[in-house]
């Protein structure tokens, strides 16, 4: 079993990566050179590591065509990034570059990876999400809206792949000890510590109710609460609560 798995370096991606060899699966790694890269590759010496920033489009299209022509049995979009930059204050450029992590990439490797799942009746995809995709929390930051676009995308393609016996998962986590809000400079030092998840947990939760046909998976029952709340809450007191808790952005 084949399983590619993107943002492998660190946090998440890292996680799916070490729960995934020690069950036995092979390993298509992708990852931005760098000594991290290096790392990756000592961490796991069977695996395949890829070097690619896939915010490049060439690069992108160099690992999207590997995977299409490889026999990829689970597909982990786990690369993505937040900004702490209100939107006004935010160059153009890194909220361009946010979309082409976040939204472009999981697109076209879903797009490369689903024609030879199908054809074979079989297959798995999770795209990394997050739980601020419910509603529109961190005013002033696009980061939200990527991950509604995450969710909303898998959520659909899961509907037409399932009957082709091909799965696909939103994994919604909350806040999780990455480097994701150091990596973006997000204070996240008044962030109760009983909130925080660890990446072990949301990889092996995700893998659990991956197998359980789930669609949309919310790590921990805090995170399920508050899904239930942004998903069904009146949205005049969504938005009421979001201005009050107001940054840090991420998440
Ligand atoms: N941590 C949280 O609280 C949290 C909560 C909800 C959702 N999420 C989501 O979880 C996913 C994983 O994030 P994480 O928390 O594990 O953060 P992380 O530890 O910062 O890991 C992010 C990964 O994405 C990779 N990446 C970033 N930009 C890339 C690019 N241009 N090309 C290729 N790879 C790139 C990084 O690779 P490099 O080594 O090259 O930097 C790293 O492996 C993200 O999609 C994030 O939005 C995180």
């Amino acid at each position: 079993m084949l399983a590619l798995v993107t943002g492998a370096t660190s946090g998440i991606g890292h996680a799916f990566a070490v729960e995934l060899a020690a069950r036995g699966w092979d390993l298509l790694l992708v990852a931005r050179p760098s000594s991290r890269l290096d790392a990756l590759r000592a961490a796991f010496p069977e695996a395949v590591v890829v070097p690619a920033d896939l915010s490049d489009p060439s690069s992108l299209a160099s690992v999207a065509s590997l995977a299409a022509s490889s026999p990829v049995d689970l597909l982990v979009n786990a690369a993505g990034l937040t900004l702490n930059t209100v939107f006004t204050r935010s160059p153009l450029s890194r909220e361009l570059y946010l979309l082409s992590v976040n939204v472009t990439a999981v697109l076209a490797l879903c797009h490369a990876v689903l024609p030879s799942m199908v054809s074979r009746g079989s297959g798995s995809i999770i795209n990394v999400s997050s739980i601020t995709g419910f509603a529109s929390t961190l005013p002033g930051s696009t980061y939200p809206a990527s991950k509604a676009w995450v969710t909303h995308f898998s959520t659909s393609l899961a509907l037409w792949a399932r009957p082709h016996g091909v799965s696909v998962m939103a994994l919604c986590p909350g806040y999780t000890q990455t480097a994701f809000h150091a990596s973006a400079g997000v204070d996240v030092g008044r962030v109760s510590p009983s909130v925080w998840l660890s990446p072990a947990y949301v990889a092996r939760v995700a893998l659990r109710d991956l197998s359980r046909d789930a669609v949309v998976c919310v790590p921990g029952w805090r995170y399920k609460l508050a899904a239930a709340f942004m998903r069904h809450s009146p949205r005049w007191l969504l938005h009421h609560v979001s201005r009050l808790v107001q940054p840090p952005h991420g998440t």
